[in-house]
Parts: C-alpha cells; sequence; structure tokens
C-alpha cells in the first residue's frame, strides 16, 4: 500500500484513499500497542526531527512516542530553546538541521502554511502537525478512527463540530476528512465563530442553537475557545459563553439520545464542556489520545518506510 503523496500537509490533499490505508494501516499499529512489547523495527534506520514552533503537549508526546516505537532515531527541537531566538530563519534552521542527515519533518507552527512553505524548499518529507488556522490533519484522522471504532465506519454518520469554527484548524481538517469519507458534518457555534459561506464552500450544514446540533449528530467534537487566535472580542464573557455553547449534562440529557462526546484537547472545563460531561463514559477523549499514537505510527510508517510514491 502506498500513499498518493510524499508529504502529509493537509487532509485537503488526500485522496480518499489514502485516508483509508492510513486508518487501515492504524488498526494494525493498534495492535501492535497492545503487545507487552510495543516496537517494531520499521523505522530504524530513519532519522525524524520534530520541529515544534508552537507549544503543544498531545501532539508533541504522541509523535515522540509513535517514533520510538517505530524504532526511528528521534531529535526534538522547540523554537523557544533554540538559534530562532537570535534572528535564524525558518529555512536556515531546517537546512541546518537537515544537513545532519533528517529524512523526515514533523513541523508544528502558528503560521498557516509554513509546512507547505517548508515541502517546497527541502528534499525530507514533511508532517504538518498543526499550522495557524489552516490544518491539523494527524488530529483529523486520529478523530476519524476514532469514530470508526466507536460506530463502525464513517459513512453516512452525522458529526456536529462545536464551539470556535473560525479559528479551529481541527475543524477545518476535520471537515475535509469527513466530507471526503462520507460523513455529514454539522457546525455549531455563535454566529461570531462560524465563517460565513460555511454551506456553500464545504457542503456542511450551519446551526446556531446548541441543542439543535446535538439532537441531529451521532458524534458532537467539542472544540476549544481558540483565545490566543482572536485579536478582537467575538463573544461576550467566557460565562456567557459556557452558558449558551458549554456542553452540559442537563442539555444531554433533555435530547433524548446518547450520543458520543469528542474533544481534541487541550479542554477548557467549564467553558466549552462541563467537567461531569468530559469525564462521563460518554466522552472518548482519553481514546483519541490513545489512538493517536497508532495513527501517527501509521502516517509516519507510510511517509517513511520507502513504500511512497515520489511526487
Ligand atoms: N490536540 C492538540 O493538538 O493538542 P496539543 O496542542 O496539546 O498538541
Amino acid at each position: 500500500m502506498q500513499l498518493s503523496t510524499k508529504h502529509l500537509l493537509g487532509i485537503r490533499d488526500l485522496q480518499p484513499q489514502d485516508i483509508q490505508i492510513i486508518l487501515d494501516t492504524a488498526i494494525q499499529f493498534k495492535e501492535v500497542l497492545q503487545r507487552p512489547v510495543k516496537k517494531v523495527p520499521s523505522l530504524r534506520d530513519i532519522t525524524i526531527v520534530n520541529l515544534f514552533y508552537e507549544n503543544s503537549t498531545r501532539t508533541r508526546i504522541s509523535f515522540e512516542l509513535a517514533e520510538k516505537r517505530l524504532s526511528a532515531d528521534t531529535i526534538n527541537f522547540a523554537a523557544s530553546a533554540s538559534s530562532v531566538s537570535k534572528g535564524e530563519t525558518l529555512l536556515d534552521t531546517v537546512n541546518n538541521i537537515l544537513s545532519m542527515k533528517v529524512d523526515l519533518v514533523v513541523m508544528r507552527h502558528s503560521a498557516s502554511g509554513a509546512p507547505h512553505f517548508l515541502a517546497k524548499h527541502i528534499p525530507a518529507a514533511i508532517i504538518n502537525a498543526g499550522d495557524g488556522i489552516n490544518e491539523h490533519p494527524t488530529q483529523a484522522l486520529l478523530d476519524a478512527f476514532s469514530i470508526r471504532e466507536n460506530l463502525g465506519g464513517l459513512e453516512g454518520k452525522r458529526i456536529a463540530i462545536i464551539g470556535d469554527i473560525m479559528h479551529s484548524r481541527v475543524a477545518l481538517s476535520n471537515i475535509y476528512l469527513l466530507k471526503k469519507m462520507g460523513a455529514e458534518v454539522m457546525v455549531s457555534g455563535p454566529p461570531t465563530l462560524i465563517p460565513k459561506y460555511m454551506e456553500e464552500a464545504f457542503g456542511v450544514k450551519v446551526e446556531y442553537n446548541l441543542k439543535k446540533a446535538l439532537q441531529w449528530c451521532d458524534v458532537a467534537n467539542v472544540l476549544r475557545i481558540q483565545l490566543e487566535r482572536q485579536n478582537q472580542v467575538l463573544f461576550s464573557s467566557l460565562r456567557e459563553y459556557n452558558l449558551a455553547y458549554g456542553v452540559k449534562r442537563e442539555l444531554l440529557d433533555s435530547i433524548g439520545k446518547e450520543i458520543i462526546l469528542m474533544h481534541p484537547g487541550p479542554i477548557n472545563r467549564g467553558v466549552e464542556i462541563d467537567s461531569d460531561v468530559a469525564d462521563s463514559k460518554q466522552s472518548i477523549i482519553l481514546q483519541q489520545v490513545e489512538n493517536g499514537v497508532a495513527v501517527r505510527m501509521a502516517v509516519l510508517y507510510l511517509l517513511g518506510g520507502g513504500k511512497v510514491q515520489q511526487n
């Protein structure tokens, strides 16, 4: 099995067949992760640099663990502790790292398009670990894997993405992926946090009433308010946001069915989701994190395993 691309820059660039291959390969790696010895030699001769220009907990640990489980050599780079603070450019930094014979670059950056820029200038394969408000492809893949695991598939399933759609790379990658795989998608949140023309541009439903969105869906993927990406006031207060769009037990009990709850993390308890709901049996938040390792192993294996069709 081989992917149609050398890089993973975004879900937008993938074919449905690529997504299928990644998700199916991740099933095999999830099985590896259940074994007493959770390590395989698949990437033994591969060197990977994790290039993080923006903070991360889950994605960074998950990639590093996935690389170690595949026996790759890994280097971790945090921009805050590097010569970036002395004025070195992104391209100079990466070219210096590549001269040390690196095969794969995993990159997170606050600027949308940073990994795409890099992919045009360096020979290594690039995996986007989140770029600005653009895409977070491995998050969408692990979300899809988790939905498949719980509902048996994606086709025809109803997924509501709730909250700050405007500033969310998770939302955009999820929309691309779910639509490519035949799911129905709705976005829900305050009008100020949902871009105009979502229906026309992406073929998703828009619902400003949270209760109606929860009644419609099989799965609600709840997003954090991305305050760090907002340069103007888009809602009155976090308390009022919680009252109107926070996912609460009382609200869930009122919709007359049991839906699955997801969240990419980090969670702001008491803002977009109440604490008891985040920790309830309806929530698969930690299952998403667990699946992230297997999904990232699959992506790394497919891009670094020498079976990739070169662009
Ligand atoms: N979901 C996610 O990207 O979390 P981190 O920012 O902690 O990596």
